[in-house]
């Protein structure tokens, strides 16, 4: 096995530790005077790891005044007060509650004209490389094993772009939008070039309903059929477990 797992008990507890490693990163990055930017995940697996960032930023001083955030993709075409709009997600869960400012948010923008959205990926790319790359990518995991929403076939030199969600996918979101038949076809993602350059990658997976699709990703042989399997070539990737999702491990 070539990623790194861990493996804890619950997932309270192993997203307090990951939102932890996230903190100690932009303290460090604050007393170096520098920017912290990180690539940031959207579904339900993150969501305690922004609770816990959130809670330090209320009880333990943590500023997120150096903080430029990526995020991963957003369904297209979807405008931003949506409440199924990643956007709407991120500042629900996060970015209502802390003291980041606004122009260094980054979400791709569901709302672009279809003929404009080649260069509007384009300028997504040469923004994080502006920023000075990824220091850290936090990832969930699709059953179809998308990271992101690169679906199967998705090459290891992708950059940004738009994509057409596979049908588990599909499936997989239509409780969030009240039927398969709301939920929109496409998406756009970072790619996963963009995502391996990052210097740091933490990716979460809870439960039993992802435990095949983790085994796949880490035993597998790496191939654009399970793209978070191009994880396994990453230096510094870890996979964050609960025992059920490691339960086939
Ligand atoms: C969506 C997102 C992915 C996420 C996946 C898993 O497809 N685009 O980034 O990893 O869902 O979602 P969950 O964390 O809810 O299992």
């Amino acid at each position: 096995e070539k990623i790194h797992n861990e493996i804890f008990d619950n997932s309270v507890e192993a997203s307090k530790i990951v939102a932890w490693e996230i903190a100690e990163l932009i303290r460090t990055k604050q007393k170096e005077k520098k920017n912290c930017v990180l690539g940031l995940a959207t579904g339900s697996s993150p969501i305690k790891v922004y609770e816990e960032l959130v809670r330090m930023h209320k009880e333990e001083n943590l500023s997120f005044s150096n903080v430029i955030t990526f995020n991963l993709d957003e369904y297209y075409p979807m405008s931003r007060d949506n409440k199924q709009s990643y956007h709407f997600f991120m500042h629900q869960h996060l970015f209502n509650h802390i003291d980041i400012h606004p122009d260094n948010i980054n979400i791709p923008n569901g709302t672009i004209p279809f003929d404009e959205i080649n260069q509007y990926c384009i300028d997504y790319e040469m923004k994080i490389k502006n920023a000075g790359g990824l220091d850290f990518q936090l990832l969930g995991i699709g059953r179809t094993g998308h990271v992101g929403f690169n679906e199967p076939g998705s090459h290891i030199n992708s950059g940004t772009r738009i994509i057409t969600l596979d049908h588990i996918t599909r499936v997989d979101a239509s409780s969030d939008f009240n039927g398969l038949e709301n939920v929109p076809k496409r998406a756009i993602t970072m790619g996963v070039s963009t995502i391996m350059r990052s210097k740091r990658i933490v990716l979460l997976a809870w439960g039993q309903n992802k435990a095949e699709i983790i085994k796949r990703t880490i035993q597998g042989e790496i191939s654009s059929d399970i793209p978070a399997t191009f994880l396994q070539n990453h230096p510094n990737a870890t996979f964050v477990l609960d025992k059920s999702a490691a339960s086939l491990l």
